[in-house]
C-alpha cells in the first residue's frame, strides 16, 4: 500500500515520532520485512561475527547424529545470517542450504562459502521458505524467531507458527529441527546487563515466546516435541561478555538485538549509571549478583523437534 496522507492526520492526538515512524514502517515494508528490519543488519553485519559465538552446537549434533550419518544429511540453516552455523556443520553434513531475508548478512556468509560447493544461500523469508517440499533431513534455527514477532495482542506469535509450518514442510519425514531462542525469562535474567535497560528488555520479552507457547507452536505444525533444553553454560557473546564497560560501546551492543531496542534517553541513564559503577568500584558485584541469575536461568533455550515418519 503507498504511502497516504491520510494516515497522518486520522490520529485525534498528535502521535508521538515513534508512532509516525510505526505508520511509515507500516506501509513501506511486509510483516516479515518490518520484523526483521527493527535491528539494522544491513548496517551491524560486517561486525556480527565478532559480538557473537555459536551456542548449543553439542545439542544440535546429538540431534542430527540421531537421523543417519551425519555425511549424509542435507541441512537447512533457517535464518543463517552470516553463516556462522553452517561454518560448524559444512564439511560434516553432506550439503547446507542457508536461507536468510538480509542480503548484507548473506554478504557475509558469500564470502565465506563462496568457494564450497556443499553451500547454497538463498536470500527469502522463513514465513514462505524458498525450498521443496521433503527437501531435508534436519534444520536448524538460532536466535531468529523474536524478529518475527509483531506487534502486541495474542496473534503477535503468527510469524512464528508460519515458520514453523514452513519448516515442517521443507523436511521429510523422520527429519527433525532444532530451535534455539531466548525465552522472556531468559531476556530478563539471563543477561546481566539486562536490568540496565528495563524498558527495551520489557519490549523484547513481547517478541519472546515461552517454552509452552512455542511447543503448541511445534506441535500445532505438525512436530513432536522430543527435548527442550536450558543451555546454562554458554553464552552468545564469548568472551567478551562480562566486558564490565561493555555497554558503553556501540560495536559491544550491537551483539544482542535488545540493546537495538533502547530509546536515547534510557540508553544515556544506562551508560552514565555503568560509567559510575565502574568508577565507584560497585561493578564487580553488580555483574556477581546478576550473573547468578544467569546461571540459574541460561541465556537460551534447545528445543528438539521431530517430523514423525
Ligand atoms: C540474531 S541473527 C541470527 C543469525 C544466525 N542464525 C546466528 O545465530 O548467527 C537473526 C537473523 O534472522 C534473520 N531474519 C529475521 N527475520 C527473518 C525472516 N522473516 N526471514 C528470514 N530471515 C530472517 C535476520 O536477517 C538475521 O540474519
Amino acid at each position: 500500500m503507498p504511502l497516504s496522507s491520510a494516515s497522518f492526520f486520522s490520529f485525534e492526538t498528535p502521535p508521538s515520532s515513534l508512532s509516525y515512524l510505526f505508520i511509515i514502517m507500516s506501509e513501506l515494508y511486509t510483516p516479515e520485512e518490518r520484523s526483521a528490519e527493527y535491528e539494522n543488519y544491513s548496517k551491524t553485519s560486517s561486525q556480527y561475527d565478532a559480538t557473537r559465538v555459536e551456542v548449543g552446537i553439542e545439542f544440535m549434533t546429538a540431534a542430527f547424529a540421531s537421523v543417519g550419518p551425519m555425511a549424509k544429511l542435507n541441512l537447512l540453516d533457517a535464518g543463517c545470517g552470516t553463516g556462522s552455523y553452517i561454518d560448524a556443520f559444512r564439511g560434516k553434513v553432506q550439503g547446507v542450504v542457508g536461507v536468510d531475508l538480509n542480503q548484507g548478512m548473506l554478504d557475509q556468509a558469500e564470502r565465506k562459502f563462496q568457494d564450497d560447493p556443499n553451500v547454497t544461500l538463498k536470500q527469502g523469508s522463513l514465513v514462505d521458505i524458498p525450498c521443496e517440499d521433503n527437501q531435508f533431513d534436519a534444520a536448524m534455527c538460532n536466535q531468529v524467531i523474536h524478529h518475527l514477532a509483531e506487534g502486541e495482542g495474542e496473534e503477535r506469535f503468527q510469524g512464528i507458527q508460519k515458520l514453523a509450518n514452513e519448516v515442517f514442510r521443507v523436511l521429510r519425514p523422520g527429519a527433525v529441527f532444532t530451535l534455539n531462542l531466548s525465552t522472556p525469562e531468559q531476556t530478563e535474567d539471563g543477561f546481566w546487563w539486562a536490568s540496565l535497560i528495563p524498558d527495551a528488555v520489557e519490549v523484547m520479552t513481547k517478541r519472546c515466546p515461552n517454552v509452552s507457547e512455542l511447543h503448541e507452536m511445534l506441535s500445532n505444525a505438525g512436530f513432536t516435541i522430543i527435548q527442550t533444553t536450558a543451555l546454562k553454560d554458554e553464552v552468545l557473546q564469548g568472551e567478551n561478555y562480562l566486558d564490565p564497560r561493555g555497554p558503553l560501546k556501540s560495536e559491544w551492543r550491537d551483539g544482542d538485538s535488545t540493546w537495538s531496542l533502547v530509546s536515547e534517553s534510557e540508553l544515556s541513564t544506562a551508560m552514565k549509571f555503568v560509567e559510575e559503577m565502574n568508577s565507584d568500584g560497585k561493578m564487580p558485584s553488580y555483574i556477581d549478583d546478576r550473573e547468578q541469575r544467569r546461571q540459574q536461568v541460561g541465556q537460551t533455550t534447545s528445543i528438539l523437534a521431530l517430523k514423525a515418519e
